[in-house]
């Protein structure tokens, strides 16, 4: 069984950087600790420089007084490792640690995260301090986590030098075994990219043009592989030294780069860090989102919100808003809702000075006499209670809100799109998020699975496009469709295999058996920022002016089936729904049945008529196939029509603005909205957060109350 993070309540806290500050702040910080209900902290997070300020000489005693007095006051840490900010001395004596750009130019010191993740010598380093530092705080009681560098791959997630390059022969080498595997792999015999061996094969750095997009594919597998070794490093030393200290390291809510599912195999707590932008109106369905990613990665178990922030960052180049009154608290509680058993920050006390001197924190420039402080404070109330209101012991830390939906997520299927070269820029990212916000509008818990795991619990499951698709994503869609389940499969599906060689005999290829449909051409329509070769005035231009060119507008599809029309009223939408840029011309087996076609306007006109959106019973399930990519009605208006077949609760009476979601014993009604709303069950309930009698949620506001 894996360490655990032994909790008695939600945890509140922040990343800790006392060395900001004279040595005289920490007893006043602890003070304010108390004060505000923080019992956890993360230190040491930047702190290699004063653990390590010359190359062997490690000073510790400071980090074990400051652990000594946390641990009076009760207050666990989760001690970083600090490996995330490599000190000058490393630069300096070890320029070969330093990460190269795609020119092959090394990135300077006097930033963060400056090291390349293959380099021998960083590891070297890395390993030697991990070692000292776990030997020298091993048995300290205040010690109740491990924090592995921090957020791996945030800012450098590949290197062009000669250690990496030679890491990347090793990987392709161990992977393809031999040159010709390889060679047929990459499809090399294509613009004359034979390789003789593995030495010859470089990162895909500057190239005159395009690069080959199976090496791309690889590198980037590579590049995941290189962060999650370096975390192996790091585990093999607390493994050995502090076999009982749980271990976790912040995840970014969906990061690209690296394989999320390999890497939260090897840790014991997950963790992430969430910064929407309040200048955003999907903010709240953000929260969601990577709170049930984070739920999902956990296996279906509670997780940490290791960093969120009070008010505003200060990174965002298009301007840095707050959080309106009662975002933070709201927000936080949505996260407690799906899942978070800590609610975490960065970072405790704002920064003096540096790059973040203007990102709000727990305690701001101003200190006490301040509104954030008084928020702070109010939450840390509130978490509390989760746990000791009228003294009732509760199972709550152990519960988790059960999901309704399932969306696969697959990283390769992310990283194909991203190195397909055409026929149209198709982000896997967006399609996901916008099935995932379809879901949440819906009221829908999701979770977020693997390709292959087992889909029999689920009603209804959602694959989002996958340009390239794996094997084992069929038992997957078996075992759904045998339990009874619903599949929605979305385009661009099944084009390449795992190596970017693509299907041949129509796309889909040996899933044709559970989509009931093969794809036999693309008609994708033009970004709106289309070239034009010169400027056309149909007035004056006989010719050009006569040319029309419906590629430039964007693909629309007619509902034909009965079916969906319910759905449509209730949407208020037109049966002419609108999509993006993909249109597929697939040929339907006869089991198949047309829900939607293309319309005779819009970018796929040419192939009006032609199935859009088919069905077809599978198994003792069904599995719907979508031809393009449908905007926000067309979802919703599918999504309403296919979970209420599926059998799935409907939650079309609630209020604009409102989410409900259930956790253990507890029901959570959250307002995002600027009107006060009754809540849902019409009843009076005891609200955990204002301590009192409610029936309605104020704006921007949230009642907690036990069912
Ligand atoms: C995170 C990082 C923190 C801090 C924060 C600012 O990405 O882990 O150290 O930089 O962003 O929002």
């Amino acid at each position: 069984m894996k360490p655990q993070l032994n909790l008695k309540r939600i945890a509140y806290g922040a990343d800790y950087n006392p060395e900001q500050w004279p040595e005289k702040t920490v007893s006043e910080d602890i003070e304010l600790m108390k004060e505000a209900g923080v019992d956890m902290v993360s230190l040491g997070i930047f702190s290699w420089a004063k653990y390590e300020p010359t190359e062997g000489e490690y000073h510790f005693e400071w980090l074990l007084k400051i652990m000594d007095q946390l641990h009076e006051a009760g207050i666990m840490v989760d001690l970083a490792t600090g490996t995330a900010s490599p000190p000058i001395w490393l630069a300096k004596k070890y320029p070969e640690t330093l990460p190269h750009n795609a020119a092959g130019v090394p990135l300077g010191f006097g930033s963060r995260q400056q090291y390349a993740p293959a380099s021998p010598k960083f590891r070297e380093k890395m390993r030697e301090l991990v070692k000292a530092l776990a030997q020298v705080v091993k048995d300290h009681p205040a010690l109740k986590m491990w924090h592995v560098s921090n957020e791996f791959g945030c800012h450098v997630w590949e290197s062009f030098d000669p250690h990496t390059i030679s890491a990347f022969q090793n990987w392709l080498e161990n992977k393809y075994k031999n040159i010709d595997t390889l060679n047929h792999a990459w499809a090399t015999s294509f613009w004359s990219q034979t390789y003789g061996s593995f030495n010859d094969v470089s990162a895909p750095g500057l190239m005159p043009t395009f690069t080959n997009p199976a090496h791309l594919l690889d590198w980037k597998r590579f590049g995941s592989d290189m962060l999650i070794e370096l975390l192996d490093v790091e585990l093999e030393v607390l493994r050995e030294v502090t076999p009982q200290i749980p271990v976790t390291t912040n995840f970014m809510e969906f990061y690209p780069q690296i394989d999320y599912w390999k890497m939260a195999k090897r840790l014991d707590v997950i963790s992430d860090d969430c910064y929407p932008d309040p200048a955003d109106p999907a903010s709240p369905a953000r929260e969601a989102f990577a709170g049930d990613l984070m739920r999902s990665l956990a296996g279906s178990r509670p997780y940490l919100l290791m960093e969120q922030t009070t008010a505003a960052v200060q990174w965002r180049p298009t301007g840095n808003s707050s959080k309106r009154p009662g975002q933070f608290k709201t927000w936080s509680l949505s996260r407690v809702a799906r899942g978070a058993n800590g609610i975490l920050h960065f970072q405790w006390r704002q920064s003096p000075g540096g790059a973040e001197a203007m990102h709000s924190a727990m305690v701001p420039h101003s200190g006490r006499d301040s509104y954030i402080w008084k928020q702070v404070v109010d939450l840390g109330n509130i978490l509390q209670r989760f746990t000791t209101d009228s003294g009732k012991e509760t199972n709550f830390l152990n519960e988790v809100p059960t999901a309704q939906v399932a969306i696969v997520l697959d990283w390769d299927a992310v990283w194909a799109a991203q190195c397909s070269i055409g026929p149209v820029s198709f982000d896997p990212y967006k399609q996901l998020v916008s099935w995932y916000k379809t879901c949440y509008e819906a009221g829908y818990v999701v979770d977020f699975v693997e390709s292959g795991a087992d889909l029999s619990k689920y009603k209804l499951t959602i694959v989002p496009g996958q340009i390239a698709t794996k094997p084992e994503l069929l038992s997957s869609f078996e075992s759904a469709s045998k339990a009874g389940g619903t599949i929605l499969v979305c385009a661009p599906f099944g084009i390449y295999d795992q190596t970017m060689r693509t299907v041949i005999g129509g796309y889909h290829g040996d899933f044709t058996t559970t989509t009931g449909v093969k794809v036999t051409d693309l008609c994708v329509a033009t970004d709106s920022d289309y070239e034009r070769w010169a400027e056309v005035d149909p007035k004056v231009d006989r010719i050009s002016g006569a040319v029309v060119t419906p590629a430039t507008e964007k693909v629309k599809i007619v509902v034909t089936d009965e079916h969906l029309f319910p759905a449509c009223e209730e949407f208020e939408v037109e049966k002419v729904l609108e999509a993006d840029k993909w249109a597929e011309l697939v040929r339907p087996q006869e089991d198949v049945r047309v829900l939607a076609t293309f319309a005779s306007e819009g970018a796929a006109c040419d192939i009006a008529g032609q199935p859009a959106i088919t069905a077809r019973p599978w198994n003792e399930g069904k599995v719907v196939y979508l031809a393009t990519d449908l905007a926000a009605p067309g979802r919703a208006v599918l999504l309403r029509t296919i979970s209420e077949c599926a059998g799935l609760p409907q939650n079309n009476c609630l209020s604009a603005g409102v989410e409900v979601i259930s956790r253990g014993e507890f029901t959570f009604v959250f307002n995002h909205g600027e009107e006060t709303v009754p809540l849902p069950s019409g009843q009076k309930v005891y609200d955990l957060v204002s301590e009192g009698e409610v029936s309605t949620v104020s704006p921007r506001d949230c009642v907690i109350y036990r069912h």
